[in-house]
C-alpha cells in the first residue's frame, strides 16, 4: 500500500514542512495581514460553533478492527456521475483573491489535480466562465439566490452555461452573522483603513505584491450584472452585498432556481432532520449539512452532531448527504462517513493552504487529507470507503 509514499511526495519545497492542517494555518497567519486573516479565520459572536465543529469531531473516537486485509483501500466515490478519488470536495469561499491573487484559478486547478471538485462562489475573485475555461472537469456552483429574481436567474444561466455540474443554494444567509473580529479589524465594504490596520497591512510585502497583480476584492460575477458593484480592485457601495443575502427567499423557490438550472441543485445550510425532509420536498437533489463554519448563528450545533438525524431522515432516498465544518483531519472524513455522510467539504484550510502557497499550497493541503483519510482507513480496518458504518465509532 502506498499510504508511507504518498505522505512523502508534495512538491513544493517550502511547504514539505507543513504536515497537518493546523500548520498550514500557521503558514497563513504569518502570510496574511491581520484583517484578512481574521476574515477568513473567524466566526460569529463567541465563535461557539466554530469551535464546536471542530470539537465534535474531537470527542468521537474509533472501534477498530484488527486483523482485517486492508492491502488494497478504495476510496473513490461517485457524485452524479463524476468520479472522485476520494470523498473530500471544496467548499464555496467568497473573495479568495485576497489570500493570493491566483485564488479560484489555482484552488479550482489543484482540486481537479486530486481528482475532486471545487466549487465556485456567487462572490468569487475571478468570473464563474474563466474558472470553468482555465479547470476543465467537474465543478460546482454555488447560489447566493438574491434579492432580484431575474439578476439571480441570470446568474443561474451563466453557471448552467459555463457546464459547472451541480448548483448549490446557500440558505443560511437571510441576513449577514454577527463577525466582531470584522468589525474590530475594519473588515468591511468599504475597508476602515485604522493606523492599526494601515501599519500592519505594509508589514507584509509579499502579501501586498501578490494583491498587485491580482483581483483583490473584485466581485465579477456580479460586476456583470449589476450597476452597482465594483470594479476591479475596487469597492462598490456596499449596498449591493447586502443585497445578496435576501431574507425573503423560502422553499418556494427552490422550483424555480432548479427549473432554471436544470442539473443537480443541493440545500446548503441544513442544520435538522425537519428542514432535510423539506429540502427534499422542495425537490433538492442534496444537502449539505453546515452552519456555514460557523460564520452565522452562533449556538448553532457542530454539523457532525445533527449528521446522524439528517442521515436517519433521508435514508433510502437516495439524496447524497455531504457536511462541512470543522473538517481537520483525514480520519474526520471517516467519522462522517461512518455517521451517514456521502462526502465531506472545507472551506478555511484551502484558503490557508492558498495563502501558504497557491496551486501547490492546495495541492499539499489535499494531498494531507488524503493520506490521512487513507491511513485512517487501514488503522481503522476498513478499506472500503463505501462499507463505512456506526460500528467503526466509539462515543
Ligand atoms: C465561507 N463560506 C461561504 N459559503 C457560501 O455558501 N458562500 C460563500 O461565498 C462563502 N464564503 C465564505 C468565505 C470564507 C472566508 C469562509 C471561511 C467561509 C462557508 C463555507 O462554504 C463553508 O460552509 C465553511 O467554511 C465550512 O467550514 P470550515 O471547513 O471552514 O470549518
Amino acid at each position: 500500500m502506498s499510504v508511507e509514499s504518498k505522505t512523502m511526495s508534495f512538491g513544493n519545497a517550502s511547504l514539505t514542512h507543513v504536515f497537518n492542517v493546523a500548520e498550514m494555518r500557521l503558514r497563513a497567519r504569518r502570510h496574511l495581514p491581520r484583517m484578512v486573516f481574521d476574515f477568513i479565520d473567524g466566526g460569529a459572536e463567541d465563535e461557539r460553533t466554530l469551535r464546536a465543529n471542530e470539537a465534535a469531531f474531537a470527542d468521537l473516537t474509533f472501534s477498530p478492527k484488527v486483523a482485517v486485509d486492508v492491502s488494497r483501500i478504495r476510496t473513490e466515490i461517485e457524485l452524479f456521475g463524476d468520479r472522485i478519488t476520494f470523498p473530500l470536495l471544496l467548499s464555496p469561499t467568497g473573495m479568495p483573491g485576497l489570500s493570493h491573487p491566483d485564488a479560484e484559478l489555482a484552488a479550482a486547478s489543484a482540486a481537479r489535480a486530486a481528482g475532486t471538485i471545487f466549487t465556485t462562489s456567487t462572490v468569487s475573485s475571478y468570473p464563474l466562465e474563466r474558472i470553468a475555461r482555465d479547470v476543465p472537469g467537474p465543478l460546482w456552483f454555488q447560489l447566493y439566490a438574491w434579492q432580484d429574481k431575474e439578476l439571480a436567474g441570470r446568474l443561474i444561466d451563466k453557471a448552467r452555461d459555463a457546464g459547472y455540474r451541480a448548483l448549490l443554494v446557500t440558505l443560511d444567509t437571510p441576513i449577514v452573522g454577527n463577525r466582531e473580529r470584522d468589525l474590530r479589524n475594519g473588515m468591511a465594504l468599504p475597508p476602515r483603513i485604522t493606523w492599526a490596520n494601515a501599519t500592519d497591512m505594509l508589514r507584509r510585502g509579499a502579501w501586498i505584491a501578490g494583491q498587485l497583480r491580482g483581483p483583490r476584492a473584485a466581485i465579477p460575477n456580479i460586476a456583470g450584472l449589476s450597476s452597482a458593484a465594483p470594479t476591479k480592485g475596487g469597492f462598490g457601495p456596499a449596498g449591493y452585498l447586502k443585497e445578496l443575502f435576501n431574507p425573503s427567499l423560502a422553499w418556494s423557490d427552490f422550483a424555480w432556481i432548479k427549473e432554471r438550472f436544470r442539473g443537480p441543485v443541493g440545500a446548503k445550510g441544513i442544520m435538522s432532520a425537519a428542514d432535510a425532509l423539506r429540502a427534499r420536498a422542495a425537490g433538492a437533489d442534496f444537502v449539505v449539512v453546515s452552519n456555514h463554519g460557523g460564520r452565522q448563528l452562533d449556538n448553532s450545533p457542530a454539523t457532525l452532531t445533527v449528521l446522524p438525524e439528517i442521515a436517519a431522515a433521508l435514508a433510502g432516498s437516495g439524496m447524497p448527504i455531504l457536511i462541512d465544518g470543522g473538517i481537520r483531519r483525514g480520519s474526520d472524513i471517516v467519522k462522517a462517513l461512518a455517521l451517514g455522510a456521502s462526502a465531506c467539504m472545507v472551506g478555511r484550510p484551502w484558503l490557508w493552504a492558498l495563502a501558504a502557497g497557491g496551486r501547490a499550497g492546495v495541492q499539499r493541503v489535499l494531498a494531507i487529507y488524503r493520506a490521512e483519510f487513507e491511513r485512517s482507513l487501514a488503522l481503522v480496518g476498513e478499506p472500503d470507503v463505501a462499507h463505512l458504518g456506526p460500528d467503526l465509532l466509539r462515543r
